[in-house]
């Protein structure tokens, strides 16, 4: 039984979706023919998208989510990489809350991001509550200061065996231990920020490119978010606790086999940044 069927009143015969998907559609002289099954079919969608006549129904995806795409949104260059090149990290936000309906929009955006094998694993934990925020911020603190102390213990007993980065890796833990603890003691949370919402973009581990498909779907949701007036951090620190540290990994409660793969602050931002900022060269090779 083939997911996909043309209706042969409507098909004029113009292969494109054979063109398209030459693993499930063959295109015959006077018909083309499909079967669309597990072996060679990932619910891309991509076949009713394409065919002009409307004759191709996909029975795993509803036909009234194919609205037309319309006239195609342009972007100005200038301005589009002005709009990537006013993007920052913001960490300092106003007291004002980001609605229910917003943040179904930052959902919605994620929905839309690919996915390797358009897996469409990604599963989000909004985070609101200020004091989950706070537990799980405290865990993500306890990790680093364990992490810390152990690091600088390291570096005290056998700095001159250890290899550059990896010093310099332990350097850099138990400096993140000492900033957390000094804003954690004057009540300052180095992890959300105080950001009104947080999302934690998770994933089952073992699935197609399930980091690639978070990160994707985080940055297509900061982006996003701009247009709204929000803006976002990634918060890597809370990644590296949670997929180290029993305790927050317990407390994140993930469904059997995910691992957060990318986190998000997002908030109105108290700051304005009036210049862009400078960033080195990317180093390319031509070939
Ligand atoms: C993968 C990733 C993880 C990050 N993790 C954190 C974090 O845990 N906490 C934080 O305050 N900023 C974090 N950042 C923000 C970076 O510090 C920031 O992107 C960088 O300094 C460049 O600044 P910009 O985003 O304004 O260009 C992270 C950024 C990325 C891309």
């Amino acid at each position: 039984m083939s997911w996909v069927t043309i209706d042969s009143d409507r098909c004029d015969n113009c292969g494109i979706c054979a063109i398209r998907c030459a693993r499930c559609f063959t295109k015959g002289k006077e018909k083309i023919s499909v079967q669309a099954d597990e072996n060679c079919c990932i619910v891309c969608g991509h076949c009713v998208s394409l065919c002009p006549t409307g004759a191709i129904t996909h029975s795993r995806m509803d036909p009234d989510n194919f609205e037309s795409v319309g006239t195609p949104v342009t972007y100005e260059p200038d301005s589009f990489m002005r709009f990537i090149r006013q993007r920052r990290s913001h960490r300092h936000f106003k007291g004002k809350a980001v609605s229910k309906a917003v943040i179904h929009q930052l959902i919605e955006a994620a929905r839309y991001a690919p996915t390797g094998s358009n897996v469409q694993g990604v599963e989000i934990i909004v985070l609101e509550d200020d004091q989950r925020k706070k537990a799980l911020s405290d865990l993500t603190i306890a990790f680093f200061a364990e992490a810390g102390l152990e690091a600088a213990e390291k570096l005290k007993t056998m700095s001159a065996d250890l290899p550059a980065p990896t010093r310099l890796q332990l350097e850099k833990m138990a400096r993140y231990r000492d900033t957390m603890m000094q804003a954690q003691s004057v009540g300052y949370d180095p992890i959300f920020h105080h950001a009104p919402v947080a999302l934690l973009f998770h994933s089952l581990l073992e699935t197609s490119t399930p980091k690639d498909n978070c990160v994707i779907a985080s940055t297509t949701v900061g982006l996003f978010a701009r247009t709204l007036g929000l803006e976002c951090t990634y918060i890597g620190l809370l990644e590296i606790a949670a997929r180290s540290y029993p305790p927050l990994a317990e407390a994140l409660g993930l469904p059997e086999g995910h691992r957060v793969q990318s986190v998000l602050i997002a908030g109105y931002p108290r700051l304005n940044y009036l210049r862009v900022v400078d960033r080195n060269p990317i180093k390319v090779r031509w070939e």
